[in-house]
């Protein structure tokens, strides 16, 4: 396994396993990598010859306030569960190898990226889309690897990936959860004993919408508003959305279609925490 930060030696390094007709793969992380990485490097493993993970705590994603600078790092482990899979090749860049500075071009990623986590964070999506369109641009895989656990986040990239022609094919892969439903993030290291506890909540709201779905109910807002009180039951969490919504546009929908996305959004004191499901009607 090859460790490299800088561009130019990611291009020489897959243009060398492209010489050899390797089918390229990149993971874009940014670090502190749990289970739900592993899944992506796996998926990836299984569909492509040569496997590139990047490792960028990227700054233009996080807004003024959040936790760009307390975001947990650990690249002596990152490096060592990598190696274990198989990995070839990992790319480490400092925001000054990634970012001129003068760089002022962005991809924007028009009213997506507005909605949900884009409306509590203003600039973030158009932060994701850039570097992702930057990693592409510089590793130029064949295909790339995103969990679900960040829906939103799939669905925009995939949208970018079409509306710019870049030429990859979008993998994405199921969310993997804590044996309590929890799903794996970096930011659950945050939680103190009782929020971890209680953050359990936002697996629970999910299921009471998957559940009443399966029994028949169809109203997206009957579902939605059994995922507030839910969240409204633990005094630990406070709500920032929850709803049910097409798993394209993620815009409303009135009632349940062939297949709806339920999303959530909870602070666990100063920790924020996404989730979401897919959402089937019964018969
Ligand atoms: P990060 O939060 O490190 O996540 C990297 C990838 O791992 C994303 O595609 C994310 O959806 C996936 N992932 C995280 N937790 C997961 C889980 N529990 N199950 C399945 N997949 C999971 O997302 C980012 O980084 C950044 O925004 C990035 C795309 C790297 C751009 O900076």
């Amino acid at each position: 396994m090859e460790r490299v930060a800088s561009k130019e030696e990611v291009r020489q390094a897959v243009l060398a396993a492209r010489r050899e007709d390797k089918r390229i793969a990149l993971v874009p992380t940014m670090g502190m990598l749990h289970e739900g990485h592993l899944s992506l490097v796996r998926a990836a493993c299984g569909r492509a010859d040569y496997i590139a993970v990047s490792i960028f705590v990227n700054p233009t994603q996080f807004g003024p306030g959040e936790d760009f600078e307390t975001y947990p790092r650990d690249l002596e482990r990152d490096m060592e569960l990598l190696r274990a899979e198989g990995v070839d090749l990992v790319f480490t860049p400092t925001p000054a190898e990634m970012y001129a500075g003068d760089a002022h071009v962005t991809v924007a990623p028009g009213p997506l990226g507005e909605l949900w986590e884009g409306a509590v964070r203003p600039g973030h999506f158009a932060g994701v889309c850039t570097v992702v369109c930057k990693l592409l641009n510089i590793v130029q895989p064949n295909l790339a690897f995103f969990g679900e656990k960040d829906f939103q986040q799939l669905v925009i990239i995939k949208r970018m990936v079409r509306d710019l022609d870049l030429s990859v094919r979008v993998e994405s892969c199921p969310i993997i959860r804590e044996p309590d439903g929890l799903a794996l993030s970096s930011r659950n290291a945050y939680l103190s004993v009782d929020e971890r506890r209680a953050a359990t909540v936002l697996y629970r709201a999910l299921r009471t919408a998957e559940t009443l779905a399966l029994g028949g109910e169809s109203g997206a807002a009957v579902l939605a508003e059994a995922m507030r009180e839910c969240i409204a039951d633990e005094p630990l969490a406070a709500l920032d959305y929850a709803a049910v919504v097409d798993p394209a546009t993620l815009g409303p929908i009135g009632a349940l279609d062939a297949s709806a996305r339920a999303i959530v959004a909870a602070r666990l004191g100063s920790t924020r925490l996404i989730d979401n499901m897919q959402i089937t009607r019964g018969a």
